[in-house]
């Protein structure tokens, strides 16, 4: 999951990543005096937001620029530039909570069992991420228009986008008894009349990383407007996500 972010894109457009966390905190329902680990916490506001109700909470990211911005932003909580499928935690947690990571992390195994790992017994994971047909509109149209411009499939699988029987499986063949699971359609606002090229930009550079770069602007501009009579309604862009959120316990 090595990428390097653009920090300021991420926070000026991107804010829905952790205004739509809300509801996974609530999953996670962290309680004061608990220690709970941000895994994937980005720039570090849904790592703040559960601080806030009085847990103690470490956020651990995989990209350098994004912790070094959380931890300007809030110097009272510690963060850590560390891996899903490698971290370790000095002791372990009460819970184990991630938004909007778990989709980059291929090796869906390796992670959970790192999450496992890293829980006390009865400790619980909470999570939302990409699940399967996530921005299935918008990964048909830059297949398309690559086809349209004469370059042929893209070699990139950078996103893992699990059912939930598959999700669920593999948490059970660690251990976990899989309490809440669940597959929805979210489709998410994005900022501005640019806002499918401004998300094409942060989040699928890989997709077009064959390519010139000096191509992608006109790239993204013709895929934005393949999917403008399908994800633009009313003044706004949205994004097709559909959402897998999961809550899962370590037996005692
Ligand atoms: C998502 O949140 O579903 C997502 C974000 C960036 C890339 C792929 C998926």
């Amino acid at each position: 999951m090595e990428n390097t972010w653009n920090t300021d894109l991420y926070q000026q457009q991107h804010s829905f990543v952790w205004q739509l966390g809300q509801d996974v905190i609530a999953l996670l329902a962290p309680q004061p005096g608990e220690r709970i680990l941000d895994l994937g916490c980005g720039t570090g506001q849904l790592t703040a937001a559960i601080a806030a109700q009085g847990a103690t909470v470490t956020g651990i990211d995989a990209d350098a620029a994004m912790v070094a911005q959380a931890q300007q932003q809030y110097p009272e909580l510690d963060f850590a530039v560390a891996d899903a499928r490698t971290f370790t935690l000095p002791e372990p947690v009460d819970a184990v909570f991630s938004n909007a990571t778990l989709h980059w992390v291929n090796e869906a195994e390796g992670a959970i069992a790192q999450i496992w790992t890293a829980l006390k017994p009865g400790g619980r994971f909470a999570a939302e991420f990409g699940g399967q047909g996530n921005m299935a509109q918008v990964l048909a149209a830059l297949a398309e228009t690559r086809a349209d411009l004469g370059y042929g499939p893209s070699q990139a699988t950078p996103w893992y986008f699990p059912s939930v029987g598959e999700y669920a499986t593999l948490l059970e063949q660690q251990g976990f008894e899989v309490r809440f699971a669940t597959l929805f359609d979210r489709p998410t606002p994005l900022t501005g009349e640019t806002g499918l090229v401004d998300w094409l930009q942060m989040f699928a550079g890989r997709f077009l990383a064959d390519i010139p770069a000096e191509a992608h602007p006109d790239l993204r501009q013709k895929i934005q407007a393949k999917l403008r009579s399908r994800l633009y309604q009313n003044g706004q862009w949205f994004a097709d996500y559909r959402r897998i959120r999961v809550l899962a316990v370590k037996p005692d």
